[in-house]
Order: C-alpha cells, then structure tokens, then sequence
C-alpha cells in the first residue's frame, strides 16, 4: 500500500509539474502578447505544443539544438535594428535596466526569451510527460534539453542582429569575454557583418575591479569579430547603472 501511495504522489506531482509549466509558459505568453500591442498573432497553445514537441519522450541528455528548430520558426520575431543588447555574467543587471529603459532590448525581453527565462524542463524516454524536478544539470551533458534551447535562441538571436548592436559584458570578473560562454561561443560567431554596422561593448565596472576597455580578453573579442564592424568599448561603472535603474526619469544619460 505504501508503494502504491509513494507511486500515485509521486506520478501526480510530477504531472503537476509539467501541467504548471504549461499554464506559466500560457500565461507569460499572454502577457507578453498583450504588453505588445504588434505580436497578437501568436498562438500560445500552439506556441506550447511546438515546444512540447522538441523534447517530450527523449532522454533529456539527448536533446539536439535543432530540435527546438520548429519553435524558433514558430515564434519568428522581427528584430529590433540598433536597439538589440547581448549580454554575459551580467544577467541580473542588464534585465533590470532592460526593463526601465526602452532603447535596449536582450533576447529576454523577446517573446521566445520572456516566455522561458529562468524555467527548467525536460521529458524522459518512453513517456509522454513534462518534468520540471529531476531533470540533468546544466554541465551533465551536452545535448541538454534546456541548454539546447538557449543555445539554438541565442544563435537566432544573433543572425539577426542588425545596425548598431551592443553587449553588456562584466568588469568584475577574470575574462569579461569567456570564451566558454553563449556570447563568445554562439552569439559572436554568428554576427553578420552584412546586417551589422557596429558593436559596442559596456563594460560593467565596480571601483577597484582593474578591469577597463584594454582587457586582453575584449582584444580576442575585437579578433573575432569580422573587420567590416565597427567596434567600441566604453567602461560604465555599475553605480551609474544602478542609479538609472532607480531614477530612470532623473538619473539616466542618452541611454543610461
Ligand atoms: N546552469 C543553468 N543555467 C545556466 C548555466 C548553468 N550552469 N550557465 C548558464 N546558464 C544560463 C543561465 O540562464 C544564465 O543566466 O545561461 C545564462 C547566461 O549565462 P552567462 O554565462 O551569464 O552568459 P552567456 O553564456 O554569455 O549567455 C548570455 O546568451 O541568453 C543569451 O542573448 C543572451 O547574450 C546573452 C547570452
């Protein structure tokens, strides 16, 4: 009986679990439809279903990018020319200054990248259901379910980036640009310099970092980029971000 109890509570959680991704992938894609008055197209049931589809039934360690191929078609967004902002190690900041500032816009702040930021998922072979508990970490495996999906945005993301594009890259820490990270490894390879004009890199900055626009690993940056772009590093320090994001009517330049 016990084992009887222990599988039903187990099996219903695990179908709530992915029921509730369902409502909240629903949901935010709702509110983002309704925030944006042009994307009203967009069906979000069908937007869950595509999704479902690139990884229910697999081993969630065997999830390729190109499975997610169908969603990306799905919810094809026009990209915002001169406005697009990539970013690395900075997630927390770059989003609350996305968020009270209009000129940027990260891929978080896309339909695709709102409606699954911070979400965790993955299915399991030879059933049928979403799991969000139990699911491989990121580093486990290569072909994870969830890393595969911001691997192939990311890498539509950046095909598409057009004009003047910037990233905000953080001074705080050993290699701003980390060649391990989606932005060195998926985003900057991808860049087309017949749509792009230039990129400009923030250098998020904190007192005593010693870190400035002269970093070698920004100068491996500047290497990988194709020579038609223009490229320009300015050093922002996080107190003038952050004072912007609190006084977004008072305390902000051009743009920050
Ligand atoms: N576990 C879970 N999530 C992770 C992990 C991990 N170990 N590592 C990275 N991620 C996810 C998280 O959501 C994290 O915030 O990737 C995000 C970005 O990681 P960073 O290393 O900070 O940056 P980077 O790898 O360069 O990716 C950022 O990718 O999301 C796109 O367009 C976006 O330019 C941005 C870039």
């Amino acid at each position: 009986i016990l084992a009887i109890s222990l599988w039903v509570a187990f099996s219903h959680k695990q179908y709530n679990s992915g029921d509730s991704l369902k409502e909240t992938i629903i949901s935010r894609c709702q509110t983002f439809i309704q925030n944006n008055r042009t994307s009203s197209a967009y069906d979000c049931q069908k937007i869950w279903t595509v999704f479902e589809q690139a990884f229910v039934g697999k081993d969630p360690c065997n999830v390729p990018t190109d499975a997610y191929d169908s969603l990306i078609n799905t919810i094809i967004q026009d990209p915002i020319c001169n406005k697009m902002l990539f970013w690395s190690k900075t997630k927390h900041i770059v989003h609350e200054f996305t968020e009270k500032r209009n000129c940027f816009q990260t891929l978080e702040d896309t339909l695709l990248g709102y409606i699954m930021d911070g979400l965790t998922w993955c299915g399991k072979e030879g059933s049928n259901e979403t799991f969000t508990t139990g699911c491989p970490s990121w580093n486990d495996c290569v072909n994870h379910t969830v890393k595969s999906f911001w691997n192939r945005a990311s890498a539509a993301f950046a095909e598409a980036a057009c004009g003047d594009v910037s990233a905000m890259l953080n001074g705080s820490i050993a290699t701003p640009f980390t060649p391990t990270s989606i932005f060195a490894s998926i985003e900057v390879k991808r860049f087309n310099a017949d749509k792009m004009r230039s990129l400009t890199v923030f250098l998020v900055t904190q007192e005593n970092d010693g870190k400035s626009c002269d970093d070698p690993s920004l100068k491996n940056l500047q290497k990988e980029l194709d020579p038609k772009l223009k490229y320009s590093c300015v050093s922002v320090a996080k107190s003038t971000i952050q004072e912007c994001i609190s006084h977004p009517d008072t305390a902000c330049g051009a743009c920050w």
